[in-house]
């Protein structure tokens, strides 16, 4: 929708004008997937679907919010934020709301909000669009009560939201990815010192196509949150042998060949995908950088395999998306993206072989499952930004 016809739509829903446009777009992760909660390394990409947000301050501390495509709206006070059932869209904002109660207590007077929400970025298919929905929503209060906060208390913040509100126990890579990307890079992110560096992607004639298998997991939150734990158990039996260890990502592909045998079976797989997979992303930032689609195709590839097989996170239908396009000619890497248990699947292809693949996966794919798969063509994209409307 183009803002002028959100700004008329906000204004015949609130009775007056928005001053303040958010955008905070969803993210596809290239490689390194379940390593962020491991103080591992992500490379993900911000992709051109955005979450947008009409926003105006109010003299109360009321949150009013109305939803676009839900049509539907919902409010409440900051002063006594509660979780909904009725309206579960808006727990972001309320999860967001309550972190910045961090913020009041340093001094930051912040008061309630018009809110309008477009969400742009497909729900439940592993694309983020919880963190953008966060990310906006916290934009949206920095730049209306002109809160002086460093991107990274920003994605802090988002994440404790997630965190501790709406109860899922996320790494830090979708906030990262949502607000700090930049067009025509991918974001290579140490998760233990936050520290990031750019990687050019640019790659001649190659493209990234994302398919949605259209399958949800209505357990996937917490199953998600059982492989952490996993995680947690093989450091806290390998620190016996490795003291000096604090998580996975301080254990070497030496090590777990030496020590991996201590571990219950199904712990072990767990660590292994993790220490290899990281290995992984930093072999893909070289590959990257250098142009070797090839290369990184493999490492997607080595990537999408471990995930089904060691750390489990992989569904019939991924593996069917995954095993149809490496079929088809040109298709140079394929891999479940995100957590997993449904969701998208990522390739990286040729250009020339975009509607080779999606004519071939519409064919397999719903005769065999009976769903009509999605596409994205997806390309790395500008992270959130705040703008003042003038009308
Ligand atoms: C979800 C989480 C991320 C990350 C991925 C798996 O997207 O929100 O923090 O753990 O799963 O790589």
């Amino acid at each position: 929708m183009k803002n002028a016809d959100l700004i008329k739509v906000f204004s015949e829903t609130y009775d007056r004008y928005p001053s303040v446009i958010v955008k905070a777009p969803g993210r596809v992760n290239l490689i390194g997937e379940h390593t962020d909660y491991n103080e591992g390394f992500v490379l993900p990409i911000a992709i051109d679907r955005y979450t947008t947000m009409l926003v105006s301050g109010r003299e109360d501390k009321m949150v009013r919010l109305y939803d676009l495509k839900y049509k539907e709206s919902d409010e409440f006070n900051l002063d006594s934020i509660e979780h909904t059932e009725l309206h579960r869209w808006s727990n972001y904002q309320r999860g967001i709301a309550k972190v910045l109660k961090v913020l009041m207590d340093k001094g930051y007077k912040i008061g309630g909000m018009d809110a309008m929400i477009y969400g742009g970025v497909p729900e439940g298919a592993g694309l983020s669009s919880s963190a953008s929905v966060e990310i906006a929503t916290l934009l949206s209060f920095k730049k209306l009560y002109e809160i002086d906060i460093e991107p990274l208390e920003i994605i802090k913040l988002a994440r404790k939201a997630e965190n501790e509100f709406v109860g899922v126990e996320c790494g830090i890579m979708d906030q990262f990815a949502s607000l700090l990307s930049k067009e025509e890079y991918a974001l290579f992110i140490d998760c233990r010192t936050l520290d990031y560096r750019y990687v050019r992607v640019s790659l001649p004639r190659c493209a990234f196509l994302v398919c949605n298998s259209m399958v949800k997991r209505e357990l996937a939150a917490s199953a998600y949150n059982a492989r952490r734990r996993e995680c947690k158990e093989a450091v806290e039996t390998m620190k016996k042998y490795l003291s000096h260890i604090d998580s996975l990502r301080d254990i070497t592909i030496k090590d777990i060949k030496k020590f991996g045998s201590y571990l219950p079976q199904e712990t072990r797989k767990r660590a292994e995908h993790v220490i290899y997979e990281n290995e992984r992303v930093k072999k893909a930032v070289e590959e990257l950088e250098y142009g070797d689609t090839e290369a990184f195709g493999d490492l997607m590839n080595q990537s999408h395999r471990s995930l089904k097989e060691l750390y489990e996170v992989s569904s019939e239908e991924l593996d069917l998306l995954v095993d149809t396009g490496k079929s088809v000619k040109g298709v140079l890497g394929a891999r479940l993206t995100g957590a997993g248990f449904g969701g998208c699947v990522l390739f990286f292809l040729k250009e020339s072989s975009i509607e080779p693949l999606k004519e071939k996966i519409l064919e397999v794919y719903q005769e065999k499952t009976g769903i009509t798969p999605q596409f994205y063509k997806v390309i790395p994209s500008r992270g959130a930004f705040s703008e003042q409307i003038s009308v």
